[in-house]
């Protein structure tokens, strides 16, 4: 897969914020994602594909000849999104972003707390990358099992937690403020126990199988 998971940084924000946004255009507030880079309990990991050169325009120059179309099409709609307003006065991005999770370590918890992907490149595994990198980093900072909330009627997102052994423990009634719509808690089993460790490795496999090597940087 072109895409690499690694930590997010302050550079990131407006392009992840981006994606909660057009994810969550209900959800108020919006996560202050420059605390949370600071919160020792939290972890965010960034889905992305590297911009070349030393500016983005650069960039593009750089990749045309060699970069499939249909990458540079979506590398050269993300810079738009990026640099189509206003020049940036912070550190420029990098990295084009396309989706985002965040943990909270709480106690042997591992909760997470958001995980989207950017619209356009939904239903192409980038969530698939994103859970196998948070259950890694869950197992790295020896979690005993992982924990989440979902809207009663996200039923897209139930069977990606479906498929990462989330089963539902819970319910929280009229959870969200805007509709006032209940949460599904959702728990795995152990995530060391064998047979997590099972599922995680079938899981793992037939990513790579599917989709080619899974790349990521956790710390
Ligand atoms: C949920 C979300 C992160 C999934 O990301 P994604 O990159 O599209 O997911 P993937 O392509 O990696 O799919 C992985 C698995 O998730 C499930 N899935 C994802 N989208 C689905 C959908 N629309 N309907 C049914 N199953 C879906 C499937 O089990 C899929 O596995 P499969 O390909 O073997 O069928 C994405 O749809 C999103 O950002 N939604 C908006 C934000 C959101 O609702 N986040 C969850 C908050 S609780």
């Amino acid at each position: 897969m072109e895409y690499s998971i690694r930590p997010m940084r302050t550079e990131d924000i407006p392009q992840v914020a981006e994606i909660e946004r057009e994810s969550f255009p209900t959800s108020w507030p919006s996560t202050p994602f420059k605390r949370e880079l600071s919160n020792r309990l939290a972890r965010y990991l960034v889905a992305c594909v590297p911009l070349l050169g030393d500016t983005p325009g650069d960039a593009v120059i750089e990749r045309t000849t060699a970069m499939p179309p249909a990458l540079l099409s979506r590398i050269l709609t993300g810079l738009r999104r990026l640099f189509g307003s206003a020049p940036r006065k912070s550190r420029p991005a990098t990295d084009l972003i396309v989706g985002y999770v965040g943990i909270w370590f709480m106690t042997d918890e591992a909760h997470i707390t958001s995980i989207a992907v950017h619209e356009e490149y939904r239903r192409m595994g980038l969530g698939d990358l994103l859970m196998l990198a948070a259950v890694e980093l869950s197992m790295a900072r020896k979690a005993r099992l992982m924990t989440l909330e979902a809207r009663v009627s996200n039923v897209g997102a139930h069977a990606l937690y479906e498929k990462y052994g989330y089963r539902k423990v819970g319910l929280r009634k009229s959870y969200y403020m805007d509709n006032k719509e209940d949460a599904v808690i959702m728990s795995t089993d152990p995530i060391m126990s064998p047979g997590y460790q099972v599922l995680y490795s079938s899981l793992l496999d037939a990513f790579r199988e599917r989709r080619g090597e899974a790349v990521w940087t956790l710390a």
